[in-house]
Formats: C-alpha cells, sequence, structure tokens
C-alpha cells in the first residue's frame, strides 16, 4: 500500500513560512451614506451615472430634458421634482406601476413585516410568504396553470418559461417559435427570442429558433406543418416593445388549435400586457384561451418590489422537472421568493381586486382611447393611429420626416441619428416641459408613443392629458420641431 505523504518542501514551507497571524485593518473606502445619496443635486446626480452607470444613456437623457429632473418622491399618479413641479405619469414604468407609486396599502404591509422580523431569504426552508404567493398567482390563472416559479425580473421570468418548455417538449422537438418585433427580454437565453437587431448586436445566441410574422396564423401553420423539430411557441399577447401591436382577435383560438394538433406549447408573455393592464388579468383571457406556460412581472411587484413569475400547466412542469432528479435543474435562485418582495407581492394580488383596478383599467382605457380617437380626428395629418387595450395604448405619428417643410429638414437630419426623426421624441420632451406630463417611447417604432400610465388612473388625468397633448399639438408641426431643436442649442 503507498501511504501519500506531502512532499517535503511543502510540508515545510506550510509550518516554517505560515503568515503571521496579524490583524488587518480595513480602511472604509470613501462611501456614501443614504442621507447623501437623498441629497445629491442634479449635477452630482449626473457625474456619477456618468462615472459609473452609463455615459451614453446620457446622451438621451439630456436630448428629451430628463437629465434636468431629480425626482424627490412619488406618490399615486405623479412624481415630485426637486422644485416641487408635479409629473403626471402616463409612462408608468413600462407597465410597472399598476398602483401608482407608493400606495399606502403596500407599503403599509412592507412596513409590519420589517418590524415583525420575519425571514427573507427563501432557499433553506420552505417559505409561508413564497407558498401563499404561489397560491393567489394560481387562483388568478385560468386552467391548471398552477406551478409558480418566482424570480426577480420579467426577463428571468421568461428565462425559465423557455427553459421549461423546451424541456418538457423533449429534445427530438427542440425548435422555439418566436415573433416578428418581440421584446423578451436582454438576458442572453432570451435574447435568441427577442427580434431587435439593436440589442441582438453580436452575440452568440441558441440557434434553435424560427421567427414568424406576429399574428399571422397561416404563416404559423405553414411552420408547424413543415418542421417537426418545433415543440415550442413564444408570443407577447400584446406586442409592447413592437409599438402596442395586437393580433387580429381570431388569431389566438386558431392558435391554440394548431398548438393541440402539433402538439407545440405555447408560451404567452404576459410581462407587460398581464395583471389587468388589458381589462383582464391575463390578456389571452379576452380570447377564451390558456397557453401552457405564462410570465408575470412588473406591476407584480406592486411597484415596490422586483418580482416575476412563471406560471405553468401542471402536466407540462411535472414532465420537466417533476422527479426528484430533476426537481432542481430550475429550481429557484438565490433571490426567488424573497419574503418582503412575496408579501408585497400578495398584498399587491388583493389590492389589485379590492379595488377594482382591473375593470378600471377597462373602462379608463376606452375612456382614453376614445379622447385620442377624437384627437386623431382632429389632428389627421399629425396622429396616423391609436391602438390598444385597457390601460395599454399605443399613439402612432405619422412619420413627418418627408412631409416637413425644407427649410427644418437639416435641423431634424441632423438629429435623426438621436431621435430617428420621430415626432414622439419631440412631443415626449415638450410634454415634460411645458405641461408636466411623463410618457414612454418605444423599442422598435420610434414614431408611438406608449401610454401604460397606472390602473388608479381617473378620467381626470385622462383629461389633462388629453388637454396637454392637444394643445402641444395645435402648435403644429413645424413649431414643435423648431421649439425642440431651439431647446437643444440653448
Ligand atoms: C413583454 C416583456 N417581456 C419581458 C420583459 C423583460 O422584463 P425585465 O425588464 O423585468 O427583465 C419585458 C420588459 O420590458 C417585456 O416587456
Amino acid at each position: 500500500m503507498t501511504v501519500m505523504t506531502k512532499p517535503e518542501h511543502i510540508a515545510d514551507r506550510a509550518m516554517v513560512n505560515a503568515p503571521p497571524l496579524s490583524p488587518i485593518r480595513i480602511t472604509k473606502p470613501d462611501l456614501l451614506g443614504v442621507e447623501d445619496a437623498k441629497a445629491l443635486d442634479v449635477a452630482r446626480i449626473t457625474d456619477l451615472f456618468k462615472a459609473h452607470i452609463n455615459p451614453g444613456q446620457l446622451h438621451f437623457m439630456k436630448l428629451l430634458g430628463f437629465h434636468k429632473v431629480k425626482i424627490e418622491r412619488a406618490e399615486g399618479m405623479f412624481y415630485i421634482d426637486q422644485a416641487g413641479r408635479k409629473i403626471l405619469d402616463f409612462f408608468g414604468g413600462f407597465g410597472s406601476l399598476a398602483f401608482g407609486h407608493n400606495h399606502p396599502r403596500i407599503i403599509e404591509a412592507r412596513k409590519k413585516f420589517q418590524d415583525e422580523k420575519r425571514q427573507e431569504i427563501a432557499i433553506a426552508f420552505m417559505s409561508q410568504y413564497a407558498a401563499a404567493l404561489a397560491h393567489n398567482l394560481a387562483a388568478c390563472s385560468p386552467g391548471d396553470l398552477d406551478m409558480v416559479f418566482l424570480g426577480s425580473s420579467g426577463s428571468e421570468a421568461m428565462e425559465a418559461a423557455v427553459k421549461l418548455a423546451e424541456r418538457a417538449a423533449g429534445t427530438k422537438r427542440p425548435k422555439i417559435v418566436y415573433a416578428e418585433n418581440s421584446f423578451h427580454g436582454k438576458t442572453k437565453g432570451v435574447l435568441a427570442i427577442t427580434d431587435g437587431a439593436l440589442y441582438r448586436g453580436e452575440f452568440k445566441l441558441t440557434d434553435n429558433t424560427v421567427r414568424v410574422p406576429f399574428g399571422d396564423i397561416d404563416a404559423t401553420e405553414r411552420l408547424f406543418r413543415a418542421d417537426p423539430e418545433i415543440g415550442v411557441i413564444v408570443l407577447e399577447t400584446i406586442q409592447g416593445g413592437g409599438g402596442i401591436v395586437q393580433a387580429p382577435a381570431e388569431y389566438w383560438q386558431k392558435l391554440r388549435a394548431l398548438c393541440d394538433q402539433y402538439d407545440v406549447l405555447w408560451v404567452a408573455d404576459e410581462v407587460q400586457c398581464g395583471y389587468g393592464r388589458s381589462g383582464r388579468f391575463y390578456a389571452f383571457e379576452h380570447y377564451g384561451v390558456v397557453p401552457d406556460i405564462t410570465a408575470l412581472a412588473k406591476s407584480l411587484g406592486g411597484g415596490k418590489a422586483a418580482v416575476g413569475a412563471m406560471i405553468a400547466k401542471l402536466d407540462v412542469y411535472m414532465k420537466a422537472y417533476g422527479a426528484p432528479k430533476t426537481a432542481m435543474i430550475h429550481a429557484q435562485a438565490t433571490f426567488g421568493g424573497m419574503g418582503e418582495a412575496c408579501i408585497t407581492a400578495i398584498e399587491a394580488l388583493n389590492v389589485l381586486y379590492d379595488e377594482g383596478l382591473i375593470d378600471n383599467a377597462a373602462d379608463t382605457g376606452a375612456y382614453l382611447l376614445e379622447r385620442l380617437e377624437a384627437l386623431r380626428v382632429k389632428y389627421p395629418k399629425i396622429i396616423k393611429d391609436v391602438r390598444g387595450q385597457g390601460l395599454m395604448i399605443g399613439l402612432e405619428f405619422h412619420d413627418f420626416s418627408q412631409t416637413l417643410p425644407m427649410v427644418l429638414r437639416p435641423m431634424v437630419s441632423m438629429l435623426d441619428d438621436k431621435l430617428k426623426g420621430s415626432l414622439s421624441g419631440f412631443a415626449g420632451a415638450l410634454l415634460l416641459r411645458d405641461y408636466d406630463v411623463l410618457v414612454a417611447f418605444t423599442e422598435y417604432n420610434r414614431n408611438v408613443i406608449r401610454l401604460e400610465p397606472p390602473l388608479i388612473c381617473q378620467r381626470e388625468h385622462v383629461d389633462r392629458f388629453v388637454e396637454a397633448l392637444d394643445s402641444l399639438l395645435s402648435r403644429g408641426i413645424v413649431a414643435i420641431v423648431k421649439d425642440f431643436v431651439k431647446s437643444q442649442v440653448r
């Protein structure tokens, strides 16, 4: 038998050269405190943003005039800036603020949880908070969408959805269909099904994906029929980043039938359009169909916590991860199901129903759409289309780069790279500067303004928004563009 011993020189060094146990004195770096952070002024925030966060993004903030604003507080439908200006929030964090800012019931639940010193991390013991949130999500979901994975973002929820679908579909059917103009997140996995050339850039993405035009049932069927390796289709029910785009109403029933016929799993990304925004809890409920897997995030955290969730049919889940051997393949990550995040989401779901916010999204959304349609009729040369459902509305301007008077064209072409010559950039900047209203832009269609106000939005807020937009558009395109360009050189 050979006895393994340490080579002599190593043993010697270990004994003789062991560093003396001297205490190390760590000096505290130059850290800002919480109160320092709150007190930073615009100039210093700008310096820090540039130095440590994203210097390129600052460029866009400057174009839009956002760099002059420091938000001190936020309440309900409004941000309040350093000068006490109340900014009406029709952006709503791309649908993350169903309850507006700092809903009192949600804040109370969080404070109580903290005062009671409850546990946060949910990866050692089973968490009562994660269990209750999963129960609630299953209760809000139709059919047997019963199995819940908790994470902390929409991308993470969609990563979980795609992985689950791919495993359940099996190795013989590894191909995933996604739609033109889709947005499912920027993490590496879901980037392969996100249709933005800028985002995909030169990354090496998984190549088991196939693109189809959004809402085109014939093209979808042709793909399913032609390629037996297709096992999964992933679609936003209403495309957000694509510019608030809906498929024809009859598409969804037909899609469900096709998926059943060809045994393809349907993943519905409801990260932006779900959670009551469309006037139903899930947008797919408008069509009387149920996907195999879905995902929520954004407002799920009540505007106070980062929570994302994948919700899957029991049989699909069991197929992929149902055995002890496979159970940990995609079990929740470190921050999945954190205590305070879960109780925030639990309270938020209760508020959503107690305050009738889904009905309000349907009613107030219909009113907003009606008032915008009237504006479209009033300004047919400026507004091309208004569309959407509930409080997920897109307002598309005509592309005016060719119709602008010759004198303005050089000015606009100078701005073109930055704003792509779209009126939405100019209008958004002036709405903020002159009317204290915040709206959102759209990744793939720069002519579209996205309106996703909190679901607590009332008719009076709609009136204020529409009057601001009306007043702005009444100046005419030439004045709007000139004013914007002037503000850039000031
Ligand atoms: C439809 C959709 N899916 C996924 C995501 C990604 O969510 P997150 O930004 O929380 O990672 C988004 C974000 O805008 C989205 O709109």
